[in-house]
């Protein structure tokens, strides 16, 4: 057993919608109670960027937040967005004044193309408002507030878009889906992999973070130990999808597919 005393985050604001929760200097977690995404506020010395903005129908208690930390959404000088499902974008319309959009390049690509079946459009009823990605992200970009430098790593696995923020000198890790605490996996979607989502959580092993501020759930300070978890859980995935694609029989499978390619065709060549 560990004697390491658990941290306590201090909670700002609570009410029958969301917290707000201050996870470290300058730095804010607003947690929904509903199926919304977590969003966070960096508060930082030259620029104020948020890190997802949940669902749209959550705005005003999410405005309510915003006001609490004197950040309403014009201060607000970029919202960078983990992914493209809509329990952490919803929102971001809102947001389409003088504020950035910024996303990694195969997210905004999705976005843009207001594709229903990658945002899960469907299973979180969100108003099909369009967003305007103005950055298309790429592992390897930093961004810098000044006091909070911000790297841009590409985690894909949840989906094929995810990125992870990550300040080295401040130990923050902002893993969205990808890592939840207590190495909650954030489930493969349409375009995920678990062959990426193992190589995006064995980077995330590397970093030496002190707290994960993630998609969903509270804020972990023990980073390490989730990752280790999720790594575990991945890896059991991986052997569980062979075993069931050995128990189908694919060849049968793979025909209807590679059939309606051959349909697709037919219609293209008229
Ligand atoms: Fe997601």
């Amino acid at each position: 057993m560990s004697d390491r005393k658990p941290t306590t985050f201090p909670v700002l604001l609570n009410n029958d919608v969301c917290s707000l929760i201050q996870a470290a200097d300058d730095v804010f977690q607003i947690r929904f109670k509903n199926r919304a995404a977590n969003a966070y506020v960096v508060r930082g010395a030259s620029r104020t960027i948020m890190i997802d903005v949940g669902l749209s129908s959550n705005y005003p208690q999410l405005l309510q937040c915003l006001h609490q930390l004197d950040c309403p959404p014009d201060r607000i000088d970029m919202v960078v967005l983990s992914h493209e499902h809509l329990d952490h974008i919803g929102a971001t319309h809102h947001f389409s004044g003088r504020t950035l959009i910024a996303a990694h390049r195969l997210a905004a690509n999705k976005i843009m193309l207001r594709d229903d079946f990658s945002t899960l459009r469907k299973m979180f009823n969100e108003p099909n408002e369009p967003i305007h990605v103005d950055l298309w992200l790429e592992e390897g970009n930093l961004i810098d507030l000044g006091n909070f430098r911000l790297d841009v790593m590409y985690t894909p696995g949840h989906t094929s878009a995810c990125i992870s923020l990550f300040d080295h000198d401040k130990g923050l890790l902002f893993a969205a889906d990808t890592l939840m605490p207590g190495g909650v996996m954030g489930g493969v979607f349409g375009s995920g992999c678990i062959s990426d989502y193992i190589q995006s959580l064995e980077r995330l092993k590397g970093l030496n973070s002190k707290i994960l501020l993630s998609g969903h759930g509270r804020l972990s300070d023990a980073p390490q130990e989730d990752v280790r978890i999720a790594l575990q859980r991945s890896h059991g995935l991986l052997s569980d999808t062979g075993h069931l694609f050995d128990a189908l029989d694919a060849r049968a499978n793979f025909e209807p597919i590679m059939q309606s390619v051959r349909d697709l065709n037919k219609l293209d060549d008229g």
